[in-house]
């Protein structure tokens, strides 16, 4: 890879200013609601300190070495993830089909916010429901029955995830250094904040020791096939990797910053954050003597019946759900971003009626995910085939992105840059010498590209 002329989007009044920026926007990308609410009950449904084994592997295995590889396509091509794509298969001759990559990136997106959205539209109602006090004293019917009413009005989750695509859009429309880079700065710090606050919470509850010992003993039984796919799957989808959003942010960053010790830095804040939210939760669901693998409805059934039985359980409760919001927030924002500089590029309009444009079109997806949770939830677009069987448009759009298009894309990302692209200088631009860049290609040209494959495909036989 030749040290690149710089393209359209190296301006230098369009970059992240600091190499801190850039990481500060990747971690913030990367920790989501993956990291506080899919993590822990994964976790807890798949052997515990096993999974977390695996998972671990994966990171270091498939996570790492495609991240390195997004954000260096990223920032030679500098441009969005199709442009980027076109510009470099171009000046490197090799095969215009490794072009999907950038349109499976852009289409990526596009849908996994149309859904993330709608479950950061909850957080935001649970932030008024736990501090109206909604949830005290409430026994398991009641709370159920509240985190049912919520999915059964259309209006309500609608009018929830309008609000938080508004937010997203209006960061994001105000450009990298206005919008982005400031809103980080002033979320991830209070999200560290937040989550510190909450784990010194779950420690006086007296069963953080239970909590270490199920997220960390090992119980191999569990541990499946289809476990070490849902690891595999996570480790993309936590480190937001293989649909372009760090192509995108790699466009921005300035050429001097060493992108193989940034990724590294990257993946053990989003691992940290991951585990920290583990021993947030888990001690409040074992003081109450609560099931810690009830699955998707942990965070929004069984935390708040935890929350309605704890002294300061309204005050703590309500941090939990501000952390979740601005964890989701930070992750929005870039799912928006290649959306954006996509149409930006490619339509010619501005930022701020690029992030409009994108915005609403994501927005009405969003409608799918709303209504599949009411007035659509025995709608099955694809149920007769019999592996999507049973699927509502929700659970469609997230096991196409979430278990396809993410891996697959990080397959691709793993083969164009391990096999496809020129390697002079690629080591300068990854920041790796000798030995290291010689290990790292050996990882990204065979081990990722089969860590992939192999449990994609068994998999899908
Ligand atoms: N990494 C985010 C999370 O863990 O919630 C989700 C995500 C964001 C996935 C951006 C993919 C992506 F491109």
């Amino acid at each position: 890879m030749n040290p690149a002329t710089p393209g359209p989007h190296q301006r230098p009044d369009n970059l992240w200013s600091s190499r801190t920026a850039f990481i500060l926007a990747a971690i913030g990308s990367a920790v989501g609601l993956g990291n506080i609410w899919k993590f822990p009950y994964i976790t807890g449904e798949n052997g515990g300190g096993a999974f977390v084994l695996v998972y671990l592997a994966c990171i270091a295995v498939v996570g790492v070495p495609v991240l390195i590889a997004e954000v260096t396509i990223g920032r030679r091509g500098a441009r969005s993830p199709v442009a980027s794509m076109r510009s470099l298969t171009d000046a490197d001759g090799t095969r215009r089909g490794w072009r999907i990559i950038g349109w499976n990136g852009i289409v990526g997106a596009f849908f996994l916010l149309s859904f993330y959205s709608v479950i950061g539209g909850w957080s935001i109602l649970y932030i008024f429901k736990t501090a109206a006090g909604l949830f005290s004293g409430a026994d398991a019917d009641a709370v159920a029955g509240i985190f049912g009413a919520m999915l059964a009005s259309p209006w309500s989750l609608l009018i929830w995830h309008s609000v938080f695509m508004a937010l997203v859009i209006l960061i994001v429309g105000r450009g990298i250094r206005a919008g982005m880079e400031k809103a980080i700065n002033m979320l991830m710090p209070l999200l560290f904040l937040l989550l510190v606050v909450m784990v010194a919470y779950a420690a006086t509850t007296g069963h953080f020791g239970r909590a270490v010992s199920f997220m960390f003993s090992p119980d191999f039984s569990k541990l499946s096939t289809e476990s070490m796919l849902i690891a595999l799957g996570h480790a993309a989808f936590t480190l937001s990797i293989g649909i372009g959003v760090m192509m995108s942010y790699g466009s921005y960053l300035p050429q001097h910053v060493n992108i193989a010790r940034t990724a590294i830095t990257i993946a053990l804040m989003d691992t940290l954050v991951a585990l920290l939210a583990g021993l947030a939760i888990f001690p409040l669901v074992f003081a109450n003597g609560l099931e810690p693998g009830s699955g998707p409805g942990l965070i929004f059934v069984t935390l708040p019946l935890a929350f309605g039985h704890m002294t300061g359980g309204t005050v703590f409760g309500t941090v939990f759900f501000a952390l979740l919001l601005i964890a989701a927030l930070t992750s929005a924002i870039s799912l928006l971003e290649p959306v954006t500089e996509w149409l930006e590029e490619h339509k010619g309009i501005s930022r701020g009626k690029s992030a409009l444009t994108g915005g609403l079109g994501i927005w009405a997806a969003g409608i799918g995910t709303v209504l599949s949770f009411n007035a659509w939830k025995d709608f099955f677009p694809l149920g007769f085939i019999p592996i999507f069987e049973g699927k509502t448009v929700f659970d469609l759009l997230d096991f196409l992105v979430s278990n396809v298009m993410l891996p697959v894309g990080g397959l691709a990302i793993a083969l164009f840059a391990g096999w496809a692209i020129k390697r002079d200088g690629l080591d300068q631009a990854i920041g790796l010498k000798g030995p290291l860049y010689t290990a790292f290609m050996f990882v990204l040209r065979f081990l990722t590209p089969a860590g992939i494959a192999v449990v994609f495909l068994y998999n899908l036989v």
